[in-house]
């Protein structure tokens, strides 16, 4: 007798008592059926979506079937020996197998290429919940065109939904303009033949609970900090300790003319009085002439600024007030930086950078991020460096992310040779960063990323291979390959491939 396949509910039939009778009994399965029925034709099967069509990042890395290739453990010709180990073990050897993903607490990035699951991120949020994640600051490198700026741009656009304001100190492509305005924020556009004006030694508004002289001190110690880095990145050396006596003296005559008339000091006057022996040497009692010969350089250095091809722009009352009610604020420098000798944009990037770390100075004005986009280009500068340095580590008590974006891991190594100032004040930029992002690098650079970030050979394989948009995310020791998806408004947004295409 042939055997007649019997279709099987999932959900257990309708239960009926054994004793009732048999109408009755025929009578509830004929309602399952019908219900059953009903159910399935009112659930279309869902439409497949077929490869082409996919968004590239959404499909799945590899076909149902799994992994092809004679690597796919399939088909029997594989055999290993039994081996048992702790998942702690196997997370050594294989990182991406046991990750649980950081939680669904935080800012949408992508999906999680391993676990096929979102990925969300939020070093607020992370902070104090997870081991090893003492800081919000993140470094993101990869090779040009890789996405790194969609991804900071995203990161920035979906932080906003979350009350945390961006800002940008020095936009050197301009193409952060585009971001601010499309989420109603600011953009001050500095170059020869515009407007805008930024007093790099304006002075912040006074945080609610410090001292007016505690207050004062801060301010003149920012200043000072600012005028040497301008003066070491254009002398390119450390100063001598009579130019540091001299710049204190200068700035605090000229701070002293300012607060008499009621105005704000610049930096020109500066410049002036370094080139103005005698009032320089009156002022600390020194023999004629000494102060004022340690000063010559400094003076010539300040004149850049004041005369040379950035004339005006930070010399001058700024044009703009910091408003902290914006969502986002970038200072767009495409107008500065010409081929070749870059120190007229780190000397913007210094003052830009000044005049908006001292806006950011008040620990009550909320959760931030300020993104350094392309800061590859100031890594030969220790003096911005130092500067750089004293915000992260200031971040966790102004609350304050700093996320710092470079092509390769190499470039950290560019600062100085082992040992000195600059290599030490790089790798010091690094270990503070709890997030590392690690985009595609190319094949000459694996081992340098590999030994600065302590990667293992799965995840610097992993590195090699990585795909546009696609990165591997290390948030202290623990490890994720996420695919960034991208909105189709932030895709136009975000283009800076437009020129690429007919
Ligand atoms: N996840 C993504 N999905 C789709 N397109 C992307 C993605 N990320 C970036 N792109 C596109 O790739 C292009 C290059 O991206 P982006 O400008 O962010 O690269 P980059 O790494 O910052 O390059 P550079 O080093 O030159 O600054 C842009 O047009 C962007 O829209
Ligand atoms: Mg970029």
């Amino acid at each position: 007798m042939a055997r007649t396949t019997r279709t099987r509910a999932t959900a257990s039939p309708l239960y009926t008592p054994s004793r009732i009778d048999r109408r009755s009994r025929r009578a509830a399965r004929e309602q399952f059926t019908t219900a059953r029925k009903q159910a399935r034709d009112a659930s279309p099967t869902p439409m497949r979506l077929t490869g082409s069509s996919m968004d590239l990042g959404l499909r799945a890395t590899y076909p149902s079937s799994g992994r092809p290739g004679p690597t796919s453990a399939r088909g029997g010709s594989l055999k290993l020996p039994p081996h048992r180990m702790t998942t702690a073990v196997a997370a050594g050897a294989y990182p991406f197998l046991a990750e649980g993903g950081l939680g669904a607490q935080g800012i949408y990035v992508g999906h999680d290429v391993h676990a096929e699951g979102a990925f969300t991120y939020d070093p607020f949020a992370l902070y104090g919940r997870l081991d090893g994640f003492t800081n919000p600051n993140i470094l993101l490198a990869g090779i040009i065109g890789m996405g790194k700026s969609a991804l900071a741009k995203s990161l920035g656009v979906r932080a906003v939904a979350f009350g945390y304001r961006i800002y940008v100190p020095c936009d050197p492509k301009g193409e952060w303009s585009i971001v601010a305005s499309a989420l109603g924020g600011q953009t001050i556009a500095l170059g020869p033949g515009l407007t805008g004006r930024l007093n790099p030694l304006d002075a912040p508004a006074r945080p609610r609970g410090v001292d007016e002289g505690d207050w004062r001190t801060e301010v003149r110690k920012r200043r000072l900090l600012l005028l040497g880095s301008l003066a070491k990145t254009v002398l390119r050396r450390e100063l001598h300790p009579m130019e540091h006596t001299a710049l204190d003296v200068a700035l605090d005559q000229v701070v002293a003319r300012a607060e008499a008339s009621g105005t704000t000091p610049l930096l020109g006057e500066i410049a002036q009085v370094l080139g103005f022996p005698e009032q320089l040497d009156s002022a600390v009692g020194e023999m004629p002439g000494r102060l004022v010969h340690a000063a010559g350089d400094l003076a010539h250095a300040l004149r850049r600024l004041v005369h040379g091809d950035l004339a005006g722009l930070f010399d001058a009352p700024s044009t703009v007030a910091f408003d902290p009610a914006a969502p986002m604020l970038s200072i767009d420098l495409s107008r500065l930086g010409g081929a070749g000798d870059d120190t007229a944009l780190v000397l913007a990037m210094t003052c830009a950078s000044a005049w908006m770390e001292s806006a950011l100075a008040d620990p009550d004005a909320g959760q931030r991020w300020v993104i350094y986009d392309e800061a590859w280009r100031v890594m030969r500068h220790a003096a911005l460096l130092e500067r750089m340095q004293s915000q992260w580590k200031l971040s966790r008590g102004l609350g304050i992310a700093n996320v710092m974006i470079i092509h390769r891991l190499s470039d950290l190594l560019t600062a100085g040779d082992a040992g000195s100032r600059g290599r030490a004040l790089a790798e010091g930029l690094l270990t503070d960063c709890s997030t590392r992002i690690i985009y595609r690098q190319e094949a000459d650079q694996l081992g340098a990323a590999a030994t600065l970030l302590g990667l293992t050979g799965v995840e610097t394989r992993a590195v090699s291979a990585l795909t546009k948009g696609r990165g591997l995310w290390k948030v202290a020791g623990r490890s994720f390959v996420t695919q960034h998806l991208l909105h189709p408004r932030e895709r136009e947004l975000f283009d800076t491939d437009s020129r690429m295409h007919a």
